[in-house]
């Protein structure tokens, strides 16, 4: 037996062993009273009864603790030009002063804090002031609009907003208070109190009475102590794309995820306290929650905050850059980024001009790492390249080459094996078994292992609904694939109608949504493209009203702002084409997978189920009007 197989398999026989070995690297005000409750099955809880505080395990802890003049987090934005280095104790005052802001505004335990920021370091000081606190930050990914914001706002019920001025975008300054602004007016739900951090490149109008300024607020401030806060209870909601336009709440809660992340920092990226670990994501998406802020911090690592592109912020050298500038052992990003490098560089010429002796090892997840991609960046990099699979609902990786148990051997297109704590298997329709190798709906057996979410917020019937009834006794991931013989795991689409836009998740059934709204439009349906730079994009076809007389070309302008406005640029939402009809089963489901393989020039067979073949031809037709399918 090898060592990862040795530590997968005690992970799953004795899961309480293990993981309560695990939370010893944590300092806890109460140990707990079980370190798994798996007293009401399908739901489990993990530490239940243990006191501690996230803030205290991934700032004070260090600060006091030998590591208070080691940076904990470099800010560094060339769209900015600035550089800046905040060391352990450093970040811990101004997070404690920041939480000391909050409460003075009524902030307490449980109450929600929304984070509307640009990856600027205020957003991570935000998100731990509320660790401190023991609120329950919710952060919303600056891409999205307002109205986007806004459901969450309705959702989630804050008591605060944490924003800034502006993002900066190449080419752009985004304003975000305007959204702001605009999504508290659109929420049902009333906030009363918003902090604004003021940003230079665009200075934001403030409201008298709700909203104040982030320096004067925390300069009045008196810092504030770590609150103590059950394991069980919620550190985060993270709302993430769902089927509908009504996205899902994620909890995660406090002690699992500590535990979980704090443990795969060493066993599975291989770090050592001390150096400098970067996520080049967004804080927005749940990588950045749990590899730019929260792991690094928990197990005192130097983490990088970036504020820039792959490329374009100069160049496509920028990556190598900041890995030499700040001697970065071990970074992770999405496939995409190395696509969009890759199309600007394929030589990889400006890896040359810097010194990456210190860079160890390239992680990439969220979405399909494509085998070209993998092997474009081991040979450029000379490091070895690591595809891992992860999800919103897990906080960190489900499958992955565990570096720091055992290196195992890479196959290109796969994330490797199960890591350790997860059960995944491969079930047909009926939820039988599969073979090695064949195809099915990726599951895992529960109970899934700490930091996975324990429910949904406020949502507790969608939560089983959506997760844990088709298979019973076991978590529907929504990815399809399979399982090899030797073990590794191939992840291949969604089951759902989720899509990864640049290792974005999207749900074409919001802009499906969206563009429904459009008075001239009957009907409509929105696929996922393959995109050799985004991996996928949406195309929307749009059936109109009878009678609609305007030009197809104005209505298509229309919808494609339509979706800016109400997701947000992020959806990349930019193709639409106009139908007579769309193709659908005699019961009147619309074909979207045939329309996607029309799009992608695959082959396809015309579905027995088809009520009208001849629609295929149309559908045809008007894909190679906007560039897509095959000819
Ligand atoms: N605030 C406001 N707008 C944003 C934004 C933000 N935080 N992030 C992206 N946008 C906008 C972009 O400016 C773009 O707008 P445009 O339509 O006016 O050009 C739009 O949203 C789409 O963004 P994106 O899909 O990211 O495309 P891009 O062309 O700007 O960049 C990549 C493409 C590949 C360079 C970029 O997606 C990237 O760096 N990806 C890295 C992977 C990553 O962060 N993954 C997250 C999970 S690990
Ligand atoms: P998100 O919740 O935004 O992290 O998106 C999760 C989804 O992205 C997964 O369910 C997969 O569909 C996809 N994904 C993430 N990582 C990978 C990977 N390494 N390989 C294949 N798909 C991935």
């Amino acid at each position: 037996m090898s060592r990862f197989d040795e530590v997968q398999a005690r992970s799953l026989s004795d899961p309480e062993g293990f993981w309560g070995e695990a939370a010893q690297g944590l300092h806890w005000d109460k140990p707990w009273d079980r370190v798994l409750d798996d007293s009401n099955p399908p739901l489990y809880r993990w530490f239940p009864g243990g006191v501690l505080n996230t803030c205290y395990n991934a700032l004070d802890r260090h600060a006091d603790g030998g590591r208070g003049e080691q940076a904990a987090l470099i800010y560094d934005s060339p769209v900015t030009d600035t550089i800046r280095s905040y060391s352990y104790r450093e970040l811990r005052d101004l997070v404690a002063r920041f939480a000391g802001a909050m409460a003075a505004r009524g902030v307490g335990k449980g109450d929600r804090v929304i984070v509307y920021m640009p990856m600027i370091p205020e957003a991570a000081i935000a998100m731990l002031a509320c660790a401190r606190l023991g609120a329950i930050h919710s952060v919303v990914f600056g891409g999205f609009a307002a109205s986007e914001l806004a459901t969450r706002i309705d959702d989630a019920k804050p008591k605060m907003i944490v924003s800034a001025s502006c993002g900066i975008e190449p080419g752009r300054v985004v304003a975000y208070k305007p959204l702001l602004d605009k999504a508290i007016e659109l929420a049902g739900h009333k906030v009363e109190t918003c902090i604004v951090k003021q940003r230079p490149m665009a200075r934001a109008e403030m409201t008298a009475g709700r909203d104040h300024d982030w320096e004067e607020a925390a300069a009045a401030a008196e810092p504030h102590d770590c609150v103590p806060v059950l394991a069980t209870d919620p550190l985060y909601i993270l709302y993430t794309s769902g089927t509908t336009g009504q996205p899902k709440g994620i909890v995660r809660d406090n002690g699992g995820h500590a535990v979980a992340l704090h443990w795969s920092m060493k066993n599975i990226y291989d770090v050592e306290p001390g150096e400098a670990y970067w996520a080049a994501s967004d804080v927005g998406w749940v990588v950045g929650h749990s590899y730019i802020v929260y792991a690094p911090l928990l197990h005192g690592n130097t983490s990088i905050m970036y504020e820039g592109k792959p490329v374009g912020t100069p160049d496509p050298g920028a990556f190598w850059r900041v890995i030499s500038q700040h001697g970065v052992s071990t970074m992770f990003t999405a496939p995409t980024a190395f696509r969009a490098i890759r199309q600007q560089d394929p030589e990889g010429a400006f890896i040359g001009n810097y010194d990456l002796s210190k860079f160890r090892t390239l992680f990439l997840a969220g979405e399909r790492c494509d085998p070209d991609t993998l092997h474009w960046a081991e040979e450029k990099l000379q490091v070895p390249v690591i595809d891992h699979w992860w999800q919103t609902e897990t906080g960190w990786a489900i499958a992955a080459n565990c570096l720091g148990i055992e290196k195992l051997p890479v196959k290109a297109g796969s994330p490797t094996r199960a890591a350790p704590g997860w059960n995944v298997q491969v079930l047909d329709n009926e939820g039988r078994p599969v073979g090695p190798g064949d195809i099915g709906a990726i599951v895992v057996k529960l109970p899934m292992p700490p930091s996975s979410l324990p429910t949904l917020w406020q949502a507790e019937d969608r939560f089983r609904q959506a997760y844990l009834t088709e298979y019973p006794g076991y978590y529907q991931t929504g990815d399809a694939g399979y399982i090899d013989e030797d073990g590794y795991i191939f992840v291949m689409s969604r089951t759902d109608d989720i899509i990864n836009v640049a290792g974005h998740r999207l749900s074409t059934g919001a802009m499906e949504e969206v563009l429904a709204a459009h008075p001239d439009v009957a009907e409509c349906a929105v696929v996922g493209v393959h995109d050799t730079l985004k991996g996928q994009l949406p195309v929307g076809f749009l059936v109109l009203k009878a009678g609609a007389e305007r030009e197809d070309a104005e209505i298509v302008k229309e919808v494609v702002q339509m979706v800016r406005n109400q997701i947000g640029p992020v959806a990349a939402f930019k193709l639409a084409t106009v139908v007579k009809r769309l193709p659908k089963t005699r019961s009147g489901k619309i074909l979207r997978g045939t329309m996607r393989q029309i799009a992608d020039g695959e082959d396809y067979k015309v579905p027995a189920t088809i009520d009208d073949p001849a629609i295929l031809e149309e559908i045809t037709d008007s894909l190679r009007g906007i560039g897509y399918g095959a000819g």
